[in-house]
């Protein structure tokens, strides 16, 4: 049982002996947040976990008569303001002309196996969990509030998300509404966040709590490149494999906010959810609204253990199921070798000679539509530009399937550029007012708030997945969103404006993955500015960033991780030196990066020497080789980037049975140590490893507590025995476990 109800006492212990939430009805009637961690042993009875002090004389109570029961004080699972509790609230709605303080009280729960859909918004699915719904009503309000609690059977996963429903007859007003708000009684934590900018996104950046506020938030129509909808709250002493550590990642591609108030008590609120600012809903009677879901994660094995837990429940619960087992195509992306200058003929002699290599998807990117010769055109009229195409889209896919490779398009369907022939005919698509208009790339949003632009959207894109029989579509998203405002919405509509919008975009995703199951959507928002894990369960795979040198993925890559499988991760191998670091890096290192996602080259082949092509067959056939491990495996960090001056991971398959281990060392240290040793993770211990390419064999736990030995630096005297040299160096290692036959050999 995963859910446990005391119905006396009105207690709910979500637990399924790896994590335990538990929670009660207090005496006002509101839920009151009792415990949030490891598992706790099950009683009839947890009332005792309740703290109930007296605050002090300044503080405001709920009864005249119980000074001590102050809303300040009491942890709480969904809370108001204004009614003795003065932080932040999870939740804002009202009628005109009253006072905005909810007042929703306990009413009933239902328990339901498995997990319910949330209607319109992408959230985890499982039938291996159990749901608990509590409903709340305010009867002042006439709403009812429902919050709904999933606990997963085999993962350390609680999801969370609420819903509100108008059943009077006087429209209410939403201001905020949040997924989850949760109360821990201290503020000894360390704020751990992914944020960055374009072609630098998710580092990881770390802060210790203090009291005050302190938040991540995005105001830009996407999830954004700057702030990642995830947020740790790591324990003082954890670290990367050991202690106490609360992930949050909020299943959702627009507005957001992830809150942490300490409080003068130094107890910590942590609130997520659709960011409050300039949202405003309208709850007509009869209608409902839902908020986007939070996933929280609790693990005792540090941001590693956390991070596995991510990894699992999106590859088992997130993702398209048909992408669940499938093997991801190795992908060839024209992009950076043509840009927008390329024919048919060029085309077509890139994916042969890709084909030769091995590559498996030829993925034509921006350019092939409208007159789009560069940036400042032709968004929105997705037809074949028939002087760069002139025998169309359906012979280059046929010219690419007799070659024997799938194909693939890029989109951008949500932009429409002024110097379009759609925006000649519907200028009121785009968002904003006409008197005023800010450019981002010469390029305006279109107003997916509207459904009929998303259908018209749908039939385009559909016709053309039809016509070439497309496998796989980039959908990239290059601007933010300003002047957020509909010329459809009413002027008291404007305040639902984002969140609208990015209904729509899902309605369209929704539409085109159910009636197209076996196309591969690869999301992207110039480069990783969308990547979070509402887009995932449309997208399996991410374009992870616009910069694709390798040193600069290594931490982007890294941080990414946190969260995210790395087989969602579009990693390619680009030229050097790089477009957007004029770094040059080995040819070897740009493949060992990329290994750990789903790769490709962003390269013109042609301009490859044969040297090149033959190293390129043998990284294709190496991911070929390991890509279910990839894919399954379980994924360890090892030497982190953003401390060192070198950077290791590895992922270990389910069975322990083999093993990636990826070494990085960014600049060359001039006499380093010789006796250079990596300790790996996640081995068996008693199992004895072979390394390829080495004749000795070694046990786990050889390789975890001593380390496995890493290949000589050049150092000025070793030139001779050296394997490594230079800037940019890197060791990608195959561990296999090897069968007691071959083991007594090379074990003596
Ligand atoms: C931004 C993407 O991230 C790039 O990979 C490329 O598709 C360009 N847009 C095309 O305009």
């Amino acid at each position: 049982m995963l859910i446990h109800t005391n119905l006396e006492k009105q207690q709910f212990h979500l637990s399924n002996g790896k994590v335990s939430y538990i929670f009660q009805v207090m005496k006002n009637g509101h839920l009151g947040h009792l415990y949030y961690g490891k598992a706790l042993r099950h009683r009839s009875d947890f009332s005792h976990l309740q703290t109930y002090d007296v605050p002090t004389a300044a503080s405001c109570h709920v009864y005249e008569d119980d000074p001590a029961f102050s809303l300040e004080t009491l942890r709480q699972e969904y809370p108001a303001y204004g009614n003795s509790d003065f932080r932040e609230p999870a939740i804002s709605v009202g009628k005109d002309n009253a006072p905005n303080v909810p007042d929703f009280k306990y009413d009933s729960f239902r328990i339901l196996e498995g997990k319910p859909r949330l209607e319109g918004l992408p959230a985890t699915y499982s039938d291996k969990a159990s749901t608990i719904q509590i409903l709340l009503k305010d009867e002042f309000l006439q709403a009812e509030l429902t919050l709904n609690y999933t606990i997963f059977q085999d993962k350390p996963v609680i999801t969370r998300s609420a819903s509100l429903k108008n059943y009077g007859t006087e429209n209410l007003v939403i201001d905020r509404m949040m997924g989850a708000s949760v109360d821990f009684p201290d503020k000894d934590f360390i704020f751990t966040h992914l944020s960055g900018t374009w072609s630098r996104e998710r580092h990881v950046k770390e802060r210790r709590l203090e009291m005050g506020n302190q938040s991540i938030s995005s105001l830009r129509g996407a999830s954004s490149h700057h702030h990642n909808p995830f947020l740790a709250l790591k324990r003082l002493e954890a670290t990367e494999h050991t202690g106490e550590v609360f992930g949050f990642n909020f299943v959702y591609s627009s507005n957001f906010i992830m809150q942490v108030e300490v409080d003068h008590y130094d107890t910590a609120r942590l609130t997520v959810g659709i960011h409050p600012f300039g949202f405003k809903w309208n709850l007509l009677p009869h209608e409902v609204f839902q908020t986007p879901e939070v996933v929280m994660v609790y693990s005792n094995k540090g941001l590693n253990g956390m991070s596995q837990a991510f990894h699992s429940l999106y590859r088992e619960n997130l993702i398209p199921a048909h992408w669940r087992k499938e093997k991801r195509p190795i992908l060839i992306n024209n992009w950076e070798a043509t840009y927008f200058d390329f024919n048919e003929d060029k085309l077509v002699k890139i994916a042969k000679s890709a084909s030769e290599l091995g590559i498996e998807l030829f993925v034509l990117d921006d350019g092939w539509f409208g007159k789009r010769n560069d940036d400042t055109s032709s968004l929105g009229d997705w037809h074949v530009d028939l002087t760069k195409l002139p025998n169309g889209l359906e012979s280059l896919a046929k010219k690419t399937s007799n070659i024997g490779m799938k194909f693939g398009l890029w989109f951008e369907p949500e932009m429409i550029s002024p110097n379009s022939e759609l925006y000649r005919e519907h200028p009121d698509w785009a968002v904003g007012t006409p008197h005023q208009r800010t450019f981002g790339r010469n390029q305006l949003v279109l107003d997916f708030s509207r459904p009929e632009i998303v259908d018209y959207l749908y039939k385009e894109m559909a016709d053309i997945i039809k016509l070439t029989k497309l496998s796989y579509i980039k959908w990239d998203m290059n601007r933010n969103i300003t002047e957020a405002f509909s010329q459809k919405l009413a002027s008291n509509q404007q305040g639902e404006f984002f969140h609208r919008y990015i209904l729509g975009v899902y309605s369209l995703y929704e539409r085109l993955t159910s009636e197209f199951p076996h196309v591969l959507f690869e999301s992207c928002a110039g480069g990783g500015g969308r990547f979070d894990p509402g887009m995932m369960y449309y997208a399996p795979q991410a374009w992870t960033s616009d910069d694709t040198d390798a040193i600069e993925r290594l931490k982007i890559q890294y941080g990414t991780s946190f969260a995210y499988p790395i087989y969602s991760m579009g990693s390619h191998v680009s030229a050097v030196p790089n477009h957007q670091t004029l770094r040059t890096t080995p040819l070897l290192t740009r493949a060992n990066t990329a290994y750990f996602g789903t790769f490709g080259y962003e390269l013109d082949p042609l301009t490859l020497s044969e040297e090149e092509r033959e190293e390129i067959k043998g990284q294709i056939v190496f991911y070929k080789n390991h890509r279910d491990l990839i894919r399954d495996g379980l994924f360890y960090r090892l030497l982190s980037p953003f401390l060192n001056n070198e950077a290791a991971w590895m992922v270990v398959s389910q069975d322990q049975s083999e093993a990636l281990v990826g070494y990085y060392k960014v600049l060359a240290t001039p006499n380093s140590p010789k006796q250079q040793t990596l300790r790996l993770s996640g081995l068996n211990e008693t199992a004895a490893y072979s390394v390829a390419g080495n004749n000795q064999a070694y046990y786990g736990d050889e390789l975890m507590q001593v380390g496995l030995q890493l290949p000589t630096e050049f150092n000025g005297v070793n030139g001779k025995s050296a394997e490594r040299g230079g800037d940019f160096q890197s060791h990608v290692f195959y561990l296999r476990s090897i069968d007691i036959g071959e083991k007594d050999k090379r074990m003596e």
